[in-house]
C-alpha cells in the first residue's frame, strides 16, 4: 500500500475521496465489464488501490477500473479496442492467430486483441505491469498468456518460438539496442507485424552497427525503474525510420510500409505494417 500511495502522491491523486477515485467525467467511452460491474463501489475502490495502476477504463456505470497516472498522462479512459488492433485485424485477421504483444503495460491492448479472437502472448519487463495485465484480463474474462520478459535480455524458453503476428506499440524507442531486439524477435513471426514507435528523423543522429548493418539513431535518457512506461536501461536509441524499414525488410518482411506518421509532443512517431509476402 505504501508503494501505491507513493505513486498516487507523485501523481497528485493521494487522498481523493472514493467517489472522485471511482467516477470519471461524463462523455468518456464506457464498456460492458460484467465482472467489474458486479463489484460494489467499496470493493472496486480496493481493487483500484491494490495495484499501482497508471491507466483506466470505465465500466457501463462510468466507474473507473484502474486509475489515471497523472492529471495529464493517461488521464482519460483508454480506448478498447485500440485502433491499432483494428489495423492488425483488417490487414491479417486476428481470429485464431497467435499474437506476440510486446510491452503489455496494463493489458489495454491485450484485452482488445483477445476480444477480436487472437491467442495472445503478452510480455512486459516490469513485474507489476505483468500482474496488472493479468488482473485486467481476468476481470474482462479474457484468457491470455501474460509473462515477464525484459526484452533487453535473451528470450526465456517459456515464450514460444513461433507466432503469426507481432503487436509492438510504444516499446522500441525505450530499448538500448532496438535493432538487436528486432533481429531476435522478427524471426519468430511468420506473417505480419505492426510496429508503432518514435523515430529519430528530425534529430541529429549518430551511427551504430549490428552484425554489419549500419543504422542511424538518436540517444535518449530513460527515466529509470519506477515510472511504469519507461525503458529498463539508462538510455535508449531512437532509430531513423528509413533504417527501421530497411532492417524490417532485411529480416524477411519484404512489404514494410509506414501507414501513419504523426508529430507528438515527444517527437515524430510512425506506425509500420509489414508482411513477409
Ligand atoms: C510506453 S509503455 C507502452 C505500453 C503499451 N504498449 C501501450 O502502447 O500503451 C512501454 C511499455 O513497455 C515496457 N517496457 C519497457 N522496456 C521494456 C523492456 N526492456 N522489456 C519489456 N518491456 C519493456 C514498459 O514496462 C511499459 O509497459
Amino acid at each position: 500500500m505504501k508503494f501505491v500511495r507513493k505513486i498516487k502522491e507523485a501523481a497528485g491523486f493521494a487522498n481523493k475521496p472514493v467517489s472522485a477515485d471511482l467516477y470519471a467525467a461524463a462523455g468518456e467511452e464506457r464498456l460492458s465489464i460484467p465482472l467489474i460491474e458486479s463489484l460494489p463501489d467499496e470493493e472496486l475502490s480496493r481493487l483500484n488501490e491494490l495495484l499501482p495502476w497508471a491507466s483506466f477504463v470505465l465500466d457501463s456505470g462510468g466507474r473507473m477500473f484502474g486509475a489515471p497516472y497523472s492529471r495529464s498522462k493517461r488521464s482519460s479512459a483508454q480506448p478498447m479496442p485500440d485502433y491499432r488492433a483494428g489495423i492488425l485485424d483488417s490487414e491479417f485477421g486476428l481470429k485464431g492467430r497467435a499474437v506476440l504483444e510486446a510491452g503489455c503495460f496494463e493489458g489495454n491492448h491485450t484485452v482488445g486483441l483477445a476480444q477480436s479472437g487472437a491467442l495472445v502472448t503478452a510480455f512486459d519487463g516490469r513485474v507489476e505491469n505483468v500482474v496488472k495485465t493479468q488482473v485486467r484480463c481476468s476481470f474482462f474474462a479474457i484468457k491470455a498468456n501474460i509473462v515477464y520478459w525484459n526484452a533487453e535480455t535473451q528470450k526465456p524458453g517459456y515464450i514460444a518460438d513461433r507466432f503469426d503476428l507481432l503487436h509492438h506499440v510504444g516499446v522500441l524507442y525505450h530499448l538500448s539496442k532496438p535493432i538487436a531486439h528486432l533481429a531476435s524477435l522478427l524471426p519468430l513471426i511468420e506473417t505480419g507485424v505492426l510496429l508503432d514507435t518514435h523515430v529519430a528523423d528530425d534529430m541529429e543522429t549518430q551511427v551504430d552497427t549490428f552484425q554489419g548493418l549500419e543504422y542511424r539513431y538518436a540517444n535518449f535518457r530513460e527515466a529509470g525503474r519506477e515510472p511504469p512506461f519507461a525503458g529498463l536501461t539508462p538510455s535508449a536509441q531512437w532509430i531513423h525510420s528509413e533504417d527501421l524499414l530497411s532492417t524490417i525488410r532485411y529480416f524477411g518482411f519484404k512489404n514494410a510500409r509506414i501507414i501513419e506518421d504523426r508529430s507528438e509532443p515527444n517527437g515524430k512517431r510512425v506506425c509500420i505494417i509489414a508482411s513477409r509476402n
